[in-house]
Order: structure tokens, then sequence, then C-alpha cells
């Protein structure tokens, strides 16, 4: 059954350890997530951009799809579908097609009235049993055509969404979407304690999870995340197996063009980078 955000990340803050968003862009990825958070018992949210959704033909068919799997792969771990960096009507969208989390990205809108959208997206969550993640402060790299410009987010403006009730609360602290460019300054720890500071309780979000190194991970997570996000990791290591199969000539031997063989090496390399980045994160054994 999906469940919402909320238990999951407030057992990861209190515990210490953060909870893997994996963003899903077809059957395979999705199949792939799933399985491996049942065998590796770990909590798990899957993550849906609004351009992901489009392309997998919108929101109600993925709900059906992850409904569908949750009941024949027997998965019994905790899951939430949660829509990534959403608009307001792509929020109301995905209330009414049965998500279990969302997130409102008014990062892009002057504070005030990030704060009022943020509020009625409160008020409807609470009332339907599901999570809501805001965001202050653009993260930055390209999302879905959306650039931020890595900005950090300031403490107070955190402290005044936090206080609205939502979640789980994403902030810039200088990550970006993406690969991270070889100048990249890194994550600012300054800024993260100074959120987490006020906001106490709240988990925090890490958007930008991929290739940021392991040791800026745990100090983000001693810190107070709690929720990871995880997508460009997962598409190169599908593509690069994907690749080495076609290269290797193994689609031109036998049957090797059926697409369930020749997508299997991705779908093994998803699983494993997933399974890395639940041990990195510490989710394991605490479905
Ligand atoms: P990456 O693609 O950099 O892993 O970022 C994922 C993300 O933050 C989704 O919101």
């Amino acid at each position: 059954m999906l469940v919402s955000a909320k238990e999951m990340l407030q057992k990861a803050k209190a515990g210490h350890y953060a909870v893997g968003q994996f963003n899903i862009n077809n059957l395979e990825w999705t199949k792939a997530i799933l399985l491996t958070a049942q065998e590796n018992n770990s909590p798990v949210i899957l993550g849906v951009s609004e351009g992901a959704g489009k392309y997998m033909c919108g929101y109600k068919t993925i709900v059906g799809m992850v409904n569908g799997m949750l009941e024949e792969l027997n998965i019994t771990v905790p899951v939430a579908i949660h829509l990534d960096h959403g608009s307001y009507d792509g929020c109301m969208k995905c209330i009414e097609a049965g998500f279990s989390s969302i997130m409102f990205d008014g990062s892009h809108y002057p504070i005030e009235e990030n704060v009022a959208k943020t509020r009625e997206l409160v008020a409807i969550c609470a009332e339907k049993g599901m999570s809501l993640e805001a965001e202050v402060g653009a993260i930055g790299g390209e999302e879905d055509g959306v650039v931020g410009k890595g900005e950090c987010a300031d403490p107070n403006e955190c402290k005044a969404i936090a206080d609205l009730g939502v979640d789980m609360l994403a902030a810039g602290i200088g990550n970006i979407h993406g690969k991270y460019p070889e100048n990249w300054a890194g994550l600012s720890f300054e800024t993260l304690d100074a959120i987490q500071a006020l906001t106490g309780d709240m988990p925090l979000v890490l958007h930008g999870g991929s290739g940021i190194p392991e040791d800026m991970i745990k100090k983000a997570i001693d810190l107070g995340v709690a929720k990871i996000n995880v997508n460009t990791e997962c598409q190169l290591a599908f593509a690069a197996a994907t690749r080495e199969y076609i290269e290797a000539g193994k689609d031109l031997q036998g049957k090797g063009f059926d697409p369930r063989k020749l997508l299997a090496p991705g779908v093994e390399a998803i699983k494993a980078t997933v399974k890395e980045k639940m041990e990195l994160f510490g989710s394991i054994n605490k479905a």
C-alpha cells in the first residue's frame, strides 16, 4: 500500500539516516527501485517530475502501475509516490490521481506568494493524509527546463515555510541537479546548520543527490537531512549498461533484441545504484 512520506521521514530524522527518493522514468525503473527496496527492507520514495509524468502518460497511469506492482511483486516496505518539483496545478492533478505525497516548488515566487500557496496545500494534504514538501531557495542545475542558480536558502525564510506545517523542507545549500561541475564549491554546511537550528525536527531534503561525495552526504545527514533525491546517477548507470550490451553486439545474438533482454542489464545497473545509495544513506533494514 502507498503511504505518505511523513512517518518514514520523521523516523529517519530521529534515527539519523535518510530515505532515498529515486525518480522513475518508466516501468523498468519503477520495478528496479521497488525490488531493491524490498530486498533491502528499506523504505523508499518514488519521485515523479512533471516531465516524467507526461512521458509516462499521466499521473493516473503511474498510480495504476505502482499500485499494481506493489501487489504483484508483494512489496511490503513503506513506499510513497511523490511529485517532484510540482507546480501548483501539477500538485492538484497528483492529489486527484492518488499520489501519496507531493512537492510544491514555490521557490521561484516571492516568499509571500510561496507562503500563501504552500499554506493552501498544507490544508489539502492534511485532509487527504498526504505529505507535502516545500522548497526555499532554488536548487541549481537544470531539471525539466527549470534552471536555478545553486543558491543558498535564507534560514529565516526556511523557518517561515516550515512553520506552515509542511512535512519536509528542501532548502538550497549550494546543491545542483545533474552532474556537478569540476569547480563546484561543495555543499554549504554553514547554511544547513543554520537552517536546522531554526527548523528543529523538520526533515530536510537534499536535492541533486547524484555525484555528491560520500563524506558530504554523511555530514548532511548528521546535520538534519532525512531525504535525499537521486535521479541522474540511475540514468547514467542505465545508459552505460545498455551501451555495453549493444557495443558487445549482444542484441545481434539470438533473441538479444527482445526488449526484456536488451533492457535487463540497465535494470540490474539501476538496482545496484539504488542499493549503494540505500547503504550510504543508512536506510537498509529501516522499513
Ligand atoms: P540528480 O538528478 O542530480 O540526482 O537530482 C535529483 C533530484 O534532486 C530530483 O529532484
